[in-house]
């Protein structure tokens, strides 16, 4: 329990220090910043938008929980939602909060944490997160409160780290196998040398795991701009070997040959 709280806020410290994708892709905090940040973020991830499916959010109570720089929020907003959304960090919730400013746009939004979210049972009828509960130490507590505060019927849309993925085995081979550890386990990899502290990664069967108490899950895999070496590939990496493999990088290939080595573990879960 205390080992969980410390972790928690070392994760709040690192998401504080700069939201996911700040450094790389926020030219500044105006209206164009902004704009310019969702048009990189679509471009990289261009599956993100189909996968979060804002038009059908018209209307119904969405929650988003780790909103970070607003995005995917905005999209939600712009559809008309009735929209609340969550963020451990204050940085987060202020980015968002001036985002949407930027566009006349509606939210409640709120610092708040996904194990113990502010709500009632049964309030939403889309509940969304993209790249989140996977950095929260109790990863199926938050799991729980989705279902909780999902209406019956209502659906979760979750993105979660997939283990087997090009950029874990990329971590592992520079931060295992090129420092004389290979023993060292994904897991491991994960939780030091991929974004905040403590990170986890799941295979579909443990996602489904997770997801146990919903009445129908569907999973899938995506390659992320990380796997593919595309963009800035993460906050925590730079460098003349990271220069180097960009240039070489078979992009095509791997398209073609591991569709299944993403990063992006895609979840959607019925209430
Ligand atoms: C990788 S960023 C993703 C942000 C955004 N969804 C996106 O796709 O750009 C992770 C976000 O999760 C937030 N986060 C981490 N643990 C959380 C928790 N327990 N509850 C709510 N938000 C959390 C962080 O503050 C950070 O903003």
């Amino acid at each position: 329990m205390i080992a969980g709280m410390a972790l928690k806020e070392d994760v709040r410290t690192f998401w504080n220090r700069a939201s996911c994708g700040e450094e790389l892709y926020l030219p500044s905090q105006e209206a164009a910043g902004f704009d310019e940040h969702r048009r990189k973020r679509y471009e990289l991830e261009p599956y993100i938008p189909g996968f979060a499916r804002f038009d059908d959010t018209r209307g119904k109570k969405v929650l988003e929980i780790g909103v970070g720089l607003g995005a995917d929020h905005e999209g939600f907003a712009a559809a008309g939602a009735d929209l609340h959304g969550v963020d451990l960090t204050d940085r987060a919730i202020e980015m968002t909060t001036r985002r949407l400013a930027h566009k006349g746009l509606k939210s409640t939004l709120r610092v708040g944490d996904a194990e113990h979210l502010p709500f009632g049972d049964g309030e939403f009828d889309v509940v969304y997160s993209w790249g989140v509960i996977h950095h929260s130490p109790d990863t199926p507590a938050a799991v729980r409160e989705i279902h909780r505060v999902l209406k019956p019927g209502g659906e979760a849309r979750v993105m979660i780290y997939h283990t087997w993925s090009l950029v874990g085995m990329m971590l592992w081979a520079r931060y295992g196998l090129l420092r004389g550890k290979p023993g060292t386990s994904m897991a491991q990899i994960y939780a030091s040398h991929l974004e905040s502290p403590g990170t986890k990664a799941y295979t579909p069967t443990e996602a489904r795991g997770l997801f146990r108490d919903f009445s129908h899950v569907e999973t899938s895999v995506v390659l992320s701009q990380g796997d593919l070496l595309e963009g800035g590939a993460g906050q925590r990496h730079r460098g003349p070997l990271l220069s180097t493999a960009k240039a070489i990088f078979p992009r095509w290939l791997v398209r073609r040959a591991a569709p299944g080595l993403g990063l992006f573990l895609l979840i959607t879960a019925r209430k």
